[in-house]
């Protein structure tokens, strides 16, 4: 538990008698008294004092003076929640400033975790051991302008967006082509595609946003889930860019990313329930504020992107078929009977039976001679995603009380679940954001706009960060 010095003022001398070192030319009292900008946190554990930041309020600034935790309750986070109660206390200031011995190793990693820059070294600054002045830059006072990159699949992508909702300019440079012939993304071919275009799409968004990465605050980066050699290429661009112009790394989980692609149409409200359903993902996520995610459920099997993939190919459609069987669906009936997949009280799917009894369908067609209509097999299927999709969508509204239902990933481009979702939120008066069509696919914006929340919930990464083929959204 964090407490503020002044609820405890009986425990000062406690805490000083605790960090000799630190109060030995000092006392908390007098700084108190005679410093009106000064203020004190003290980590509790079990009513045992075992750390403190103290800390400077200065108008539109904060600057940490000391923070120091017991040796034997070190390597615990409770020198990471002390920073972050900072950090959450000086959200409407410019900066946050600090000085640390350049041979404090430990400070100084927890300092860049929280996305703490080096600005400047203070040569034999403590007594023969250099200072080093570091700089976390806030949000209120200064525009922010993250750099957005999405390689995790077939896009090439990069972003610039200002404060999380802007979006100056996007690049994306799409494989769709190359790899319509295999009926699928193809890995290698992928990566060598993204290396192939990686350096254009930069120089081609610095251009269009008429920036330099000097104007650059951060790079936001998708590591996770994704084609490995494809994150790759995009990491270490990142990594490079981060190292070469001195700015924080950011990761972004790239569902993060496909449910921040709503906060460029409008800023979410909280507490919402996001349907995330892409060609690898179908989930429902509980958000109660930004950047913190809690999965309801999952499909068991397919995802429903990958079930409208499927069902093109038997039905001969192209990769990828979901925006034409969406198509073909709008001009089409429900003649066809298909089983309503996984119908219960969980807040579960499950595609693959759905995607067997369209093939079986389609089968027993043909061997008894008789020709599909394939619109209406692209209706009667679309309208069973819709109706098993509201159902456990409208559960989950119903058991979390969300203000904001919002839609993420490519398959949230679907006209049918699009109009579904919509009303299912007028009937009950609660507001319903998807986002633009051009960004229900990959892309660098909706990166851009996750790493700004990622940076402020203090995730910032180092240079041993990695592509995560499967990594949970958290
Ligand atoms: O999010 P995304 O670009 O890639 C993943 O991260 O998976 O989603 C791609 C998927 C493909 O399966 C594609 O067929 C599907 O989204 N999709 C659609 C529509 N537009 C794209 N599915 C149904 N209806 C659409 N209009
Ligand atoms: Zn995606």
């Amino acid at each position: 538990m964090i407490v503020d010095i002044n609820d405890i003022k009986d425990r000062i001398l406690e805490l000083e008698g605790l960090f000799k070192e630190v109060f030995s030319v000092s006392s908390i009292e007098k700084d108190l008294s005679n410093n009106p900008f000064s203020h004190y946190l003290v980590y509790l554990d079990n009513d045992e004092i075992v750390g403190f930041i103290n800390y400077y309020d200065i108008y539109d600034r904060v600057e940490i003076a000391n923070f120091n935790v017991l040796e034997s309750y070190q390597n615990k986070g409770i020198g990471n929640k002390l920073i972050k109660s900072v950090i959450d206390k000086s959200k409407e200031k410019e900066n946050i400033t600090l000085e640390v011995r350049c041979d404090n190793k430990k400070a100084i990693h927890i300092y860049e975790k929280y996305g703490f820059i080096k600005t400047a070294t203070r040569k034999n600054y403590y007594n023969g051991v250099d200072g080093i002045l570091m700089e976390m830059k806030l949000m209120k006072e200064k525009d922010i302008y993250v750099l957005g990159i999405e390689s995790s699949c077939d896009e090439t992508s990069f972003s610039i967006v200002k404060n999380g909702t802007d979006e100056i300019a996007t690049i994306i440079s799409s494989q769709i082509d190359i790899h319509k012939d295999y009926g699928g993304v193809v890995p290698e071919i992928a990566s060598r595609a993204h290396v192939k275009n990686i350096t254009f799409v930069i120089e081609e968004l610095l251009e269009k946003a008429n920036m330099t990465m000097d104007n650059i605050d951060m790079v936001a980066v998708a590591n996770g889930p994704g084609l490995i050699g494809s994150l790759l290429v995009g990491l270490e661009a990142a990594k490079t860019i981060a190292w070469l112009y001195n700015k924080p790394l950011i990761p972004v989980h790239h569902i993060a990313g496909h449910i921040y692609a709503n906060n460029l149409v409008k800023r979410l409200q909280f507490p919402l329930l996001c349907l995330v359903i892409s060609g690898g993902h179908t989930e429902l996520v509980y958000m109660d504020k930004d950047y913190s995610f809690k999965k309801l459920g999952g499909t068991l099997d397919d995802a429903v992107g990958e079930c409208y993939d499927k069902v093109g190919k038997v039905i001969g459609v192209d990769y990828p078929a979901g925006p034409k069987i969406d198509k073909m669906a709008k001009v089409g009936s429900h003649t066809y009977q298909l089983p309503l997949p996984l119908n219960d009280d969980s807040y579960n799917f499950s595609f693959s039976g759905l995607k067997s009894a369209v093939i079986n369908l389609v089968h027993n067609e043909e061997q008894r001679g008789n020709e599909i209509n394939k619109e209406n097999l692209a209706t009667s299927f679309q309208e069973t995603v819709v109706e098993i999709l509201a159902k456990k969508t409208v559960h989950a509204i119903v058991d979390y009380d969300v203000k904001n239902l919002i839609l993420a990933g490519g398959v949230s481009a679907n006209s049918g679940i699009r109009k579904r979702m919509e009303e299912i939120c007028n009937d009950r008066g609660i507001n319903y954001t998807c986002p633009e069509i051009k960004y229900c696919t990959d892309n660098a914006a909706m990166i851009a706009s996750a790493g700004y929340y990622a940076y402020l919930d203090g995730r910032k990464a180092d240079f041993t960060l990695n592509g995560q083929c499967s990594i949970e959204l958290k």
